[in-house]
């Protein structure tokens, strides 16, 4: 599987389309399904419907956006993804949780989740918040006592610090407090990129720079060139969410479009437009190549990863 990963990884003398990077992707989105299967409880141990509704929620869908960012970082610093399966897990496991309640009818009360029923719609919406409360713990247990994470106690411990920072009142559940409390008002564009940058950019950042915490130490301005990085592109992944709400296909995206203008979320597109919504998206985009230079062609996974994002339409 890394051989065939390694092919596939362009260098910068070698532009490909977005398209290459797609066969990446799919070898690191098969390697997680197998690497969170192995996770998870398995579905007839008690309490049998917990479990079942924690697969249902984790496996057999998703883009597992988060664990190809812990991985293109691994390999850009020169580690493999056996040494960071183990917090890609954790992240993905976060991240899931994330969607189980932002789909409930108290938050964004959505029944598509993945091309499939949200879990409050396969199974009941106390079930759907006991999944969140199970898959957030699970997610620290890993980064706490996964044997395969290569990191000593003082990295995991760090590993533990940076996630509980970025889902926590100043990440993700603060991020998603605030875009309940904004659903119709006004905010200014300032306003709306702070939100984005708490409720996505903060896991998608961690995503990154937890893969550089199991590496040894970085020099300081690489380490500031890959926070732009991640700062960049998690900003543009939920301003693209938003894009793909209003221009997106159902059926691709397998969840409902339509819903933010519904709910009267102040958003990109609901506030400048279309057109200037992926101007903002290219600009950001071009920050974040910028600020891989000073890694050279050892970061292109990185960069292969944000150009496949630029076209996503899913
Ligand atoms: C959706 O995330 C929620 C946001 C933070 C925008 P993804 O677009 O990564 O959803 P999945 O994991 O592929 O389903
Ligand atoms: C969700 O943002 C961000 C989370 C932290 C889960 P959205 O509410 O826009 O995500 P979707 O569109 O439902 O996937
Ligand atoms: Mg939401
Ligand atoms: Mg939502
Ligand atoms: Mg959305």
């Amino acid at each position: 599987m890394n051989d065939a990963a390694d092919r596939r990884i362009r260098t910068r003398d070698e532009p490909a389309g977005a398209d290459d990077f797609g066969g990446q992707l799919e070898i690191w989105r098969i390697r997680m399904e197998r690497a969170l299967a192995a996770r998870l409880p398995e579905a007839d141990k008690v309490p049998a419907r917990l479990h079942e509704a924690m697969r249902y929620s984790v496996l057999g869908g998703g883009k597992r956006i988060r664990p190809a960012f812990v991985f293109a970082t691994a390999r850009t610093l020169g580690l493999s993804e056996d040494q960071v399966e183990a917090a890609a897990c954790a992240i993905e496991l976060v991240h899931v949780y994330s969607l189980v309640h932002d789909d409930l009818p108290a938050m964004d009360n959505d029944d598509l989740r993945r091309g499939r029923p949200t879990c409050h719609k396969a199974y009941d919406e106390a079930t759907a918040l006991l999944v969140g409360d199970a898959l957030q713990p699970l997610a620290f247990e890993l980064l706490a006592t996964d044997p395969a994470l290569s990191a000593s106690p003082t990295v995991r411990l760090r590993l533990i610090d940076m996630l509980a920072q970025a889902i926590g009142t100043f990440g993700m559940a603060g991020g998603q407090a605030i875009d309940l409390a904004v659903q119709g008002t006004r905010l200014d564009i300032g306003q709306v990129e702070d939100m984005h940058a708490r409720k996505t950019g903060a896991v998608i950042r961690a995503s990154v720079l937890m893969a550089a915490e199991c590496a040894p130490p970085l020099d300081p301005s690489l380490y500031a060139g890959l926070t732009r990085y991640a700062t960049a592109v998690g900003l543009a992944f939920q301003i693209q969410d938003d894009l793909l709400d209003v221009t997106g296909d159902v059926s691709k995206l397998g969840k409902a479009t339509g819903a933010d203008s519904e709910r009267a979320k102040p958003t990109h597109p609901a506030i400048i437009g279309i057109t200037a919504s992926q101007q903002r998206v290219r600009l950001l985009h071009s920050q974040a190549i910028n600020a891989l230079a000073p890694f050279g062609e050892r970061a292109d996974p990185l960069r292969s990863l944000a150009h496949w994002l630029l076209s996503r339409q899913y």
